[in-house]
Parts: C-alpha cells; structure tokens; sequence
C-alpha cells in the first residue's frame, strides 16, 4: 500500500543539545492503523510532534531525515499547513478547552477544516460515533470524566475531516472498559471514514489488538518493527512490554 506518511533516519534536538530522537524511521500505508510503542522518554511523543510541526514551538529541532506526508517532504512545514494536508495531532493528555462547552470545542476546531461543510454535518457526525458527547453538549468540557474528555479530543480531529490522525495515548488514565469503547469506535473511524491512524501507546496489548503494524523505539530510535501478530508473539515486547515473565 502507498505510505500516506514516511519517516526516515529523524534527528531531533531540543534546546540545540538534548537529543530525543538520533534515528527514526517509520511509515503509515494509506488507510492503516500502526502503533507506535516505547517506554517514557523513548520519544513517542516527539515524533508525532515532529510530523504535524510543532516542535519550534518548544524549541526543538530536526537535525537530519526526513518525513514526508504523501510523497511531499513536509519537515519544514507549520502546523497550518501540516494541518491543510490532513494531517490532524490529538495530543497527549487530550488538551480540551476547559472552560468552553463540548459544542464550543468542536466548533473551535473547525479552523482546521480542508474543505468547508456545514457545522451541523461535521457535529452529527462527531456525536453519531460519541453519543455521550450529543448528551452533554452543553455542558463545560473541563467537568467531562478522562473518557468523554478523550472522545471530545477526538471528535475535534472529525470535525477536521483528516486523512491521518497521530493519536498520542488516548488510554492514559482510563479505565479498561472505557478504552475499549474508545478503541472501538477509532477502529470504527479509520474502517469508514478510511482515516489513518498513527497511535502512540504505552499500552502494548490494547494498541497491537487495533494497529495492524507497529514500530518500538527506545532513546530515540526504531529498535524492533513488525506486524501486529509478530510484535505481540515477540519475547523482548511479552517482557517488557506485555507484562509476561
Ligand atoms: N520540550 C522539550 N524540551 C526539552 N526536552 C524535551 C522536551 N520534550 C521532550 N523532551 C525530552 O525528549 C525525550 C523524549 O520525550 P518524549 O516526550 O518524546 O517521550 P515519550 O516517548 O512521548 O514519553 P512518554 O511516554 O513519557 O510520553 C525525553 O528525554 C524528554 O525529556
Ligand atoms: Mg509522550
């Protein structure tokens, strides 16, 4: 399949000196679900930060490599325009505007939209797969439990209509069954609307029962990368990873 995003041999630096990433490489098939696997600090996290152009924001760099979002190097790209190629980053620990409404949050997230349609399309669309989030649309987002809070991050990205959406940790701190429900309805997502997925997870076993593919990093490179079924039967990830002696 075409890869919709390409990583190869990344370099990023914060700060001109602290090296999060010395060589990573990786990439998404159009249509997919990849996992992106690795212990705290392994630079999860500035990947994705990396591919939807907010590293500057926080001082970091990209030293050498490349990423490139259908076959167009994007690197040096900011995240408007990272944005208008449909490419949307739901950020670790979900960011939500607290003190709006749910519908205020998804109407702010109609900025990144590509192509305009009408709000109530976009919002039907978002409550049709996050119910919950229809009951409460009133409501302030920052009274929502870690779960509706979640779905509203990610009915933010819908609102966008993207191609890709990077999905930083959508399980911490939620309890199982929640995130099952939260993982069905992204496997739901990316099976009709035909949406990438690029997820970041800590949680091995949830993310490689979703993902198809997935990469491990650790200090910064790609160490390990296989299939679903190869990563889940490898003993270095039952270890460490999955929690199996
Ligand atoms: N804004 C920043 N300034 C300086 N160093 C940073 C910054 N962000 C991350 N780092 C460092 O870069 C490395 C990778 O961090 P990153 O957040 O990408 O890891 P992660 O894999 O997402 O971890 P976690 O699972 O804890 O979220 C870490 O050593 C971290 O301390
Ligand atoms: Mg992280």
């Amino acid at each position: 399949m075409a890869a919709a995003l390409e990583i190869k041999n990344l370099a990023v630096v914060y700060q001109g000196v602290i090296q999060a990433l010395s060589s990573l490489s990786l990439r998404v098939p159009a249509g997919s679900i990849v996992a992106l696997l690795g212990a705290n600090g392994a630079g999860k996290t500035t990947t994705l930060k990396a591919i939807s152009g907010f590293l500057p924001l926080q001082d970091g760099r990209i030293t050498h490599g490349t990423i490139t979002i259908g076959g167009e190097d994007t690197s040096a790209l900011a995240p408007h325009m990272i944005v208008r190629r449909g490419i949307f980053h739901v950020r670790e620990g979900r960011h939500v505007f607290g003190e709006m409404t749910v519908e205020e949050n998804l109407i702010a997230a109609t900025f990144a939209q590509r192509k305009s349609r009408p709000r109530k399309v976009a919002f039907d669309e978002v409550y049709g797969y996050f119910p919950i989030l229809s009951q409460r649309r009133g409501q302030q987002a920052g009274y929502l439990s870690g779960g509706e809070q979640q779905m509203l991050a990610i009915g933010r990205a819908l609102v966008a209509d993207p191609e890709m959406i990077l999905l930083d940790e959508p399980s911490l701190g939620l309890a199982p069954l929640i995130v099952r429900d939260i993982f069905q309805i992204v496997e739901q997502i990316n099976r009709d609307k035909k949406v990438s997925i690029l997820l970041v997870e800590q949680n091995a076993v949830i993310a490689l029962k979703y993902a198809s593919y997935g990469y491990v990093i650790e200090n910064g490179r790609t160490v390990l990368e296989g299939s679903a079924a190869e990563l889940s039967a490898n003993e270095d990830i039952q270890k460490f990873y999955l929690g199996v002696d």
